[in-house]
């Protein structure tokens, strides 16, 4: 049963309408920090409102008709997420907080159990902290040992071996936008019997993605980077590995069975749900993929690349200016010399116009690039070229100030 066909609407995208959309955007500020969380459109934000106004229940509880309603709505929700990234089985996603307590599920309960002293896993340079530290806890915990990748694939092919147990790679790095060939990777990690652990956080909102196409195991992501509600995530596993993993935490809904000697747990996906779900996102992000199906998402990205393309020509007339990013990316960093980041960051702040500094999350991909930290623009389909003519005007005036 598919809920959610992105390819079955007579679907359009249009810059001004889809801006529309986002109650948030005004004349007097600039949202340029999309990569950290997206604004919101008004379709989700109405759903949530609802959910809290007119028909507050809890879900697979109780009897009443408002939580017939609810349990239904997440049920639809599930279903709308397995077919956004076109997994096989709705059981097969996975409510969770978020990109991070995604992945640190798979360390603790798949990799932990499996891994042995000695055994590998591969990273990826490239990685935020979501998708490095679950793996040196989860290796001091085993005595297995965490791999540097640099994300390059003739390397992987190198580093490779059958001591490899899992490889974790972003879709598309929250700081170089570099998108590796997922393709490549999930062939090469499965020639050696390996798990591929694939972080969607960023790459999910520019680029929707088959799982099974790419025979990925695991694949995280957040729904506040996708338009959708803060607290929500998801996790997809393939079936036959979310049925021999271990569960996560324990509470209600989580079993079949309990007593004071033992429990059985519940089948997928609620065996990893324990306690109440964070019902007023779910509903919310429901509506949030019901409304972007709306919209010719392939077009929105050419549309953001094109601006990312523009935002990249503004900024290079910019003397001494070093880029961190790979071309046509929506996610744009860079340093200027002689001006830190963060005083940068402030006087933008200053002028109403809202990006990211630091070293976002990624100290060692920070130390590769060997910095301190970088300035991110973030575009999303949301923007448009007056906020990029304003940045750069603040940028100016920024640099007026500093040097
Ligand atoms: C590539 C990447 N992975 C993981 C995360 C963590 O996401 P969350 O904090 O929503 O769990 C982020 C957040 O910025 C990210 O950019």
């Amino acid at each position: 049963m598919v809920l959610l066909d992105l390819n079955s609407h007579n679907k359009h995208y249009n810059p001004e309408k889809f801006r529309s959309n986002f109650p948030a955007i005004n004349d007097q500020s600039v949202y340029l920090d999309s990569a950290a969380t997206a604004l919101k459109p008004q379709a989700m934000i109405a759903a949530t409102h609802e959910y809290y106004a007119h028909s507050t229940a809890t879900a697979q509880r109780s009897l009443h008709h408002d939580a017939l309603q609810v349990t239904a709505s997440i049920d639809k929700a599930r279903q709308y997420v397995a077919d956004f990234i076109h997994a096989n089985d709705n059981s097969e996603i996975i409510w969770t907080r978020g990109t991070t307590e995604s992945i640190n599920i798979v360390a603790q309960s798949y990799a932990r159990t499996i891994l042995k002293p000695n055994d590998e896993i591969i990273v990826s340079e490239l990685e935020h902290h979501s998708n490095l530290l679950p793996w040196l806890i989860v290796a001091q915990q085993t005595g297995a040992k965490v791999i540097k990748w640099s994300s390059n694939i003739d390397e992987l092919s190198a580093l490779i071996s059958s001591r490899t147990k899992i490889v974790a790679i972003t879709q598309m790095s929250n700081v170089t936008g570099f998108c590796p060939d997922l393709a490549t990777i999930s062939q090469i990690t499965h020639q050696y019997n390996a798990v591929l652990v694939v972080d969607g956080a960023q790459g999910i909102v520019h680029h929707c993605l088959d799982v099974k196409q790419l025979d990925i195991d695991f694949y995280a992501f957040s729904a506040h980077k996708l338009y959708g509600p803060t607290g929500l995530g998801v996790l997809y596993g393939k079936q036959l590995l979310l049925k021999q993993m271990s569960v996560w935490q324990g509470g209600g809904k989580m079993l079949k069975t309990a007593s004071f000697s033992d429990f059985q747990p519940a089948d997928l996906p609620y065996k990893f749900e324990a306690g109440t779900p964070n019902i007023a996102g779910i509903i919310g992000f429901a509506a949030t993929l019901d409304w972007l199906r709306n919209w010719d998402v392939k077009q929105a990205d050419r549309y953001t690349e094109q601006l990312a393309n523009y935002t990249k020509s503004q900024l290079m007339k910019i003397t001494d200016i070093e880029f961190y990013s790979v071309d046509n990316s929506p996610i744009i960093s860079f340093n200027i010399k002689n001006i830190h980041h963060n005083d940068l960051a402030i006087l933008l702040g200053e002028q109403k116009i809202a990006i990211r500094t630091g070293e976002l999350c990624a100290q060692p991909l920070m130390q590769k690039l060997g910095c301190h930290g970088v300035i991110r623009i973030s575009l999303m389909p949301y923007n448009n070229q007056q906020d990029v003519d304003k940045l750069i005007e603040a940028i100016q005036n920024a640099i007026a100030i500093l040097t």
